[in-house]
C-alpha cells in the first residue's frame, strides 16, 4: 500500500457505463464460427440443465432470474434456438478472492455487476458463510464460493464449484485476497514469521488459485487473469539493488521457478534481519542481497513479476495487474496519516475495468486507480 498516489491525484469517482456485449451478433460462416456455435450450444444445454439450487460445503448457487419466472416455452421448443440463445445469454462469470472482509472485495465484485450487465460474480471468502452473506446482499447475479488460497485443497474445489455453475464462461480471475503485516505505519519490531505469510497469500495464493482456475480461464475466449497489487509493489521495485531489480524485470526469460527461488532468499533475509532488530535499527532496511526488506511491497513486486510470466506463457490470456489505490478496508484501519482513503468501490473500480471492459483497450501491465497504466517501477 505504501507508495500510492495521494488520494487526489485520482479526482473524483465515476460511475461506469455498461459494457458493450463482446458476443458476435452476426453469422460468419467460418469453421471457427460453426465450432463456436456448437461449443455454445452445448454450454447453454448445460446451463440451462445445471441452473437450479444447488449447495455444498464449498459453495452456494441461488437461482437466477430466469428460474423464478420460468420461460411458457418448453425446454424442446427452445433446442434449435440453443445456439442462438447461448451467443447472447451464455452469462460470463467474474471470481473475485478475498471479499468476506467487506474490502476492497467487494467494491470489485459490485463494480462488475454494475459495469458488466451480462457478468455474474462469484464472491470468494475463507468463511461461506461470509460469502453467502454477500452474494445475498448483491443479488440473483452473485454466488457464493468458499476458498482459502494458501491450500490447494481449498483452491481446487472452489474451481470446481465454478465449473458447477454450469455453462456460465469464466471471463476473469481477480486475485484480490490479500495480507499485510508490515504497512509503513506499523509498530515495528516485525515479526519474523511476516515474510512467509505475507508470500503465502499474496504470492503463492495467487499463482495457486491462477493455476485451480486457468483451464476455464483458457477455455473462454476473453478469459483475464486480474492482480490486485499495490503501489507499494512498484515502490519495492524502486527501493532494491539494480541487479535484483532487473532480475524481476527480465521477464522474457524469467519463470515461475525463479520467482519461488528469489522469494525463499527474501525469507531468509527477512527473518535473519528481523531477530537482529533494534529499536534503533528496525525493519525495512536493504539487504546485502540488495532486496528491500518489506514483505508486503516485496510480495507485490513478486506479484507483478509473476503476473508477466504468466502473459508470456499464456498469450491467449489477458494478465493485467493493477493498484486500487488508497482504500478504507480492515488492511487500512490502524493508518492514522493525513491521506483521505476511497471508499471501496472507488477502490474496485479499475480491477472490475481491466475484469470486463473492451479487451482491445487493455493490455499486460500495472494499472493505477485512474486507469492508466503506468511502469513496473515507481517513478
Ligand atoms: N486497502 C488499501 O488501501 C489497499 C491499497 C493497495 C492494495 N490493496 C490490496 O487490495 C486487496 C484487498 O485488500 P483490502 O484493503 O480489501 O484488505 P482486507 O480488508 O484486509 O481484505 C483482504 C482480504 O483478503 C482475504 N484473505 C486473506 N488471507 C486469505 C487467504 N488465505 N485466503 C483467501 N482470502 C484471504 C481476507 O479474508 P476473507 O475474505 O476470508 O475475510 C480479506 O477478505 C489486497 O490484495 C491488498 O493488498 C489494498
Amino acid at each position: 500500500m505504501s507508495g500510492e498516489q495521494e488520494p487526489g491525484y485520482y479526482g473524483s469517482y465515476v460511475s461506469v457505463v455498461s459494457a458493450v456485449p463482446r458476443r458476435p451478433k452476426t453469422s460468419l460462416l467460418s469453421e471457427t464460427f460453426l465450432s463456436k456455435v456448437a461449443n455454445r450450444g452445448a454450454l447453454a444445454g448445460r446451463w440451462l440443465r445445471t441452473r437450479q439450487v444447488s449447495s455444498s460445503p464449498h459453495y452456494e448457487s441461488r437461482p437466477t432470474e430466469s428460474h423464478r419466472h420460468p420461460s411458457p416455452y418448453s425446454a424442446a421448443c427452445m433446442l434449435p434456438l440453443l445456439p442462438l440463445i447461448a451467443m447472447t445469454s451464455c452469462p460470463r462469470l467474474v471470481v473475485v478472492s478475498g471479499c468476506g472482509s467487506r474490502g476492497v472485495g467487494l467494491g470489485i465484485a459490485r463494480q462488475v455487476l454494475a459495469q458488466d450487465t451480462a457478468a455474474e460474480v462469484v464472491v470468494m471468502a475463507r468463511s461461506l458463510e461470509r460469502a453467502m452473506s454477500i452474494s445475498t446482499e448483491l443479488g440473483a447475479r452473485a454466488h457464493a464460493v468458499q476458498c482459502d488460497v494458501t491450500s490447494d485443497e481449498s483452491c481446487s474445489a472452489a474451481a470446481a464449484a465454478c465449473r458447477d455453475l454450469g455453462g456460465a464462461e469464466l471471463l476473469a480471475l481477480v486475485n484480490n485476497a490479500g495480507f499485510a503485516a508490515d504497512l509503513p505505519w506499523f509498530p515495528t519490531p516485525w515479526a519474523a514469521g511476516t515474510a512467509s505469510a505475507t508470500l503465502a497469500v499474496n504470492l503463492f495464493g495467487a499463482e495457486r488459485l491462477t493455476r485451480a482456475l486457468l483451464p476455464q480461464l483458457l477455455a473462454a475466449e476473453d478469459g483475464r487473469a486480474v492482480f490486485v497489487s499495490s503501489g507499494g509493489g512498484r515502490m519495492n521495485m524502486r527501493r532494491m539493488g539494480e541487479a535484483r531489480r532487473s532480475q524481476l524485470l527480465a521477464t522474457g526469460t524469467l519463470t515461475w521457478d525463479d520467482i519461488i527461488t528469489l522469494a525463499a532468499a527474501f525469507t531468509a533475509e527477512y527473518e535473519s534481519a528481523a531477530a537482529a532488530q533494534t529499536p534503533d535499527a528496525p525493519l525495512p532496511i536493504l539487504s546485502a542481497s540488495g532486496l528491500w526488506l518489506q514483505a508486503y511491497g516485496f510480495s507485490k513486486a513478486c506479484l507483478a513479476a509473476y503476473c508477466q510470466v504468466l502473459a508470456r506463457e499464456q498469450p491467449s490470456l489477458l494478465c493485467v495487474t493493477c493498484s486500487p489505490g488508497w482504500v478504507k478496508t480492515e488492511m487500512s484501519s490502524t493508518y492514522a496519516g493525513d491521506a483521505v482513503l476511497r471508499s471501496v468501490d472507488e477502490g474496485g473500480e479499475v480491477a472490475a475495468w481491466l475484469a470486463c471492459g473492451e479487451r482491445r483497450e487493455l493490455s499486460t501491465g500495472f494499472y493505477q486507480p485512474d486507469r492508466s497504466r503506468v511502469s513496473w517501477v515507481a517513478d
